[in-house]
């Protein structure tokens, strides 16, 4: 309590005490098995509540099918789906943590391919994205098939015991579009002023309090990036018997808003909720967007900005967050990086997982304390060694790492030096304070040849020696001898073949040491590969404002010493270069394994030295090496 005591403190919401401010917000995880919440999904809450989440939003409810998006999706009206929700609301209470269920329907943003029902909007038109066909109106019939909707799935949540529900009427979906004066093009009395536009949220909202009665909680979202939002807010303040509103940024066209990736200031969300709290102040406000360690939830409640702290992905991380928080211990927090491995496995419809904490939707399946201790020795202290002695040593075996370099991280600690990427130290120095805890032996420094490996008597050997970049153009500079130090004069040509973050940050990196910059997308565009993280769009935009000329649409023909020959659609085209340098695929750094195999060592490989990848590839694969010992 003492370092966080006002997001430590409990509230009183409608005689519901929250034990402290921080919610863990609704978040599509699709955990469900069949449509309800089985066993897994019950792990994943239980594990927040245990670790002292003060409220949890469990994972929205389409009110009617129409709504949906996922094939995951909660279906409330499926027969066990109350048992199991029950089931998941005991298992949160029994913590002490307040729960209440999320309700939406996406409208406009709904997936008909999930739903296999037409799209619904405040005023018909195109489909978002510029789809065939156009979406359906709703008529007076459909309004009162939604408020029904929310009443009845409101119901079934309220009979299985949760605290309450929570109305998403935000990111341009269906209801925040009749709210939306830029959105709402009717004529009837949904449409017009404001009364008439907030006239469906009202009457949701009162139907929901008629039917609950008294006792629940009822909550709204809205999202900052409607205009009026904050009158929005007064006006159901105002009108209807709300307990909070949660105040949310971005929307589909501008998702990277909505969940923020590390390109985001920390705290990003906060001044969004102050205008909400500034003009409302009798109005408990929930602030919401990469708030991701406690000082930062206690300043925004210090400087009186909010009334709750929602920290999602925070807790996604590092479900013992607050806990960690109320113990003093927290430097022990595993924070939230902001890579958006859960983002992009929502959008692809699969359930979330996370970069930080592979744990994350599988603590079913935590990996058990060995039953006989082996000396295993690491080589290689990047972020997959990293990962491989930690579980290691969490699972009570004897652990040695090497690492050749001085420090530790590689790959990623260079990632960590790009714009704005700075937040990837998270993942090295989370994991080295762990290994200090753990007692594993580091030794930094070492060139581990089989000889010195023997010499440590293993029982089992990792071997995460990284990877190098392939050379595929002799007079070329790799993207990663740049970032250590080699020179580059310009113009330079950075030749991309993966659209990710080591094309597109060497690229900034060298346009702000004021070099004339050409990034080209070799088959992939720039940022390309970022897509699903939403991470494409604050990359591009920062590329742009530094100068960095995009090139897409092409292939690499030839890179010749003044100049690199591309090809777009039959027709050839030359960039002058005064250095070209190759952000190009890697190969495994994985010759030891050969070696210690063959001296008879067990031994395997972990991360880029198996497969070069991703960050999250590296971590799952250094976490699942050691889990399988
Ligand atoms: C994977 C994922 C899915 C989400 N799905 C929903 C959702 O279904 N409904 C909703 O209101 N917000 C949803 N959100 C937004 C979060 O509630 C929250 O506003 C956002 O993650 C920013 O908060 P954070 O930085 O603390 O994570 C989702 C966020 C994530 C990361």
């Amino acid at each position: 309590m003492a370092g966080f005591p006002r997001l430590l403190s409990p509230i009183s919401l409608r005689g519901h005490e929250l034990r402290n401010r921080v919610v863990f917000t609704a978040h599509t995880a699709s955990f469900s098995q069949d449509g309800i919440p089985g066993a897994r999904a019950r792990a994943y809450y239980e594990a927040r509540a245990a670790g002292g989440a003060g409220l949890i939003v469990v994972e929205p409810l389409p009110v009617l099918q129409s709504g949906g998006v996922t094939p995951q999706n909660y279906r409330f009206e499926d027969e066990g789906f109350g048992p199991a929700l029950r089931a998941t609301v005991e298992a949160v209470h029994a913590h002490g943590t307040a729960l209440v269920s999320q309700l939406y329907h996406l409208g406009p943003n709904a997936d008909p391919v999930a739903t296999m029902r037409d799209l619904w909007s405040v005023s018909g038109g195109p489909p978002p994205g510029g789809g065939p066909g156009l979406m359906h109106e709703l008529d007076d019939e459909d309004i009162d098939e939604l408020v029904d909707g929310h009443v009845r799935a409101a119901r079934t949540a309220r009979s299985a015991g949760v605290d309450g529900v929570e109305c998403m009427f935000a990111y341009d979906t269906l209801v925040d579009g009749f709210m939306s004066e830029a959105r709402n093009r009717r004529s009837d009395g949904y449409g017009g002023t404001l009364e008439n536009r907030l006239r469906l949220a009202r009457e949701i909202l009162d139907a929901l309090r008629a039917a609950l009665g008294d006792e629940p909680l009822l909550g709204v979202t809205v999202t900052a990036s409607m205009p009026g939002y904050v009158d929005a807010v007064a006006h159901l303040a105002e009108h209807c018997d709300v307990d909070y509103f949660g105040i949310g940024n971005g929307d589909y066209d501008n998702l990277d808003l909505l969940m923020p990736t590390l390109d985001y200031e920390p705290g990003f969300g906060i001044p969004f909720a102050r205008s909400v709290k500034q003009a409302v102040p009798a109005a408990v406000v929930l602030a919401e967007g990469r708030i991701t360690r406690p000082e930062i939830g206690e300043r925004a409640l210090a400087e009186g900005s909010c009334d709750l702290v929602g920290m999602t992905r925070a807790q996604i991380a590092d479900p013992d967050l607050v806990r960690k928080a109320e113990a003093g211990e927290e430097a022990e927090i595993r924070e939230c990086v902001g890579l958006n491995l859960c983002v992009a496995r929502r959008l692809r419809k699969f359930p979330i997982a996370c970069v930080q904490n592979p744990d994350a939707g599988f603590e079913l399946r935590a990996v058990p304390r060995a039953a006989t201790a082996r000396h295993v020795v690491v080589v290689g202290g990047g972020i997959a060694g990293l990962e491989a002695a930690r579980v290691a040593a969490e699972a009570g075996h004897r652990v040695t790492l090497l690492e050749r370099a001085p420090s530790l991280g590689g790959q990623v600690a260079l990632t960590a030096g790009l714009p704005r990427q700075g937040a990837h130290r998270y993942l090295i120095d989370w994991r080295a304070r762990r290994l200090e805890r753990l007692g594993v032996h580091v030794e930094l420094g070492v060139d581990a040849d089989a000889d010195a490996v023997l010499r440590l008597e293993p029982d089992f050997v990792v071997v995460a020696t990284g990877s190098e970049p392939g050379q595929r153009y002799p007079g070329a500079i790799s993207a990663v001898d740049v970032l250590r130090g080699a020179e580059a004069s310009g113009p330079v040509v950075v030749l991309d073949e993966e659209g990710h973050r080591k094309g597109a940050g060497v690229a900034e990196t060298l346009a702000n040491a004021g070099r004339e910059v050409t990034l080209v997308g070799d088959g992939v565009a720039p940022a390309g590969s970022l897509v699903h993280t939403l991470a494409d769009a604050p990359t591009r935009r920062r590329l742009q404002a530094a100068g960095v000329r995009l090139v897409r649409g092409v292939r690499v023909v030839s890179v010749e010493s003044d100049r690199v020959v591309v090809e777009r659609e039959g027709t050839h085209e030359a960039i002058r270069a005064a250095s070209v340098v190759h952000a190009g695929r890697h190969r495994p750094a994985d010759s030891l394994l050969t070696v210690l195999r063959d001296r008879g060592l067990a031994a395997t490989t972990a991360g880029d030295a198996r497969a070069p990848g991703l960050v999250e590839d590296a971590i799952r694969s250094g976490h699942d090496v050691a889990a399988a010992l």
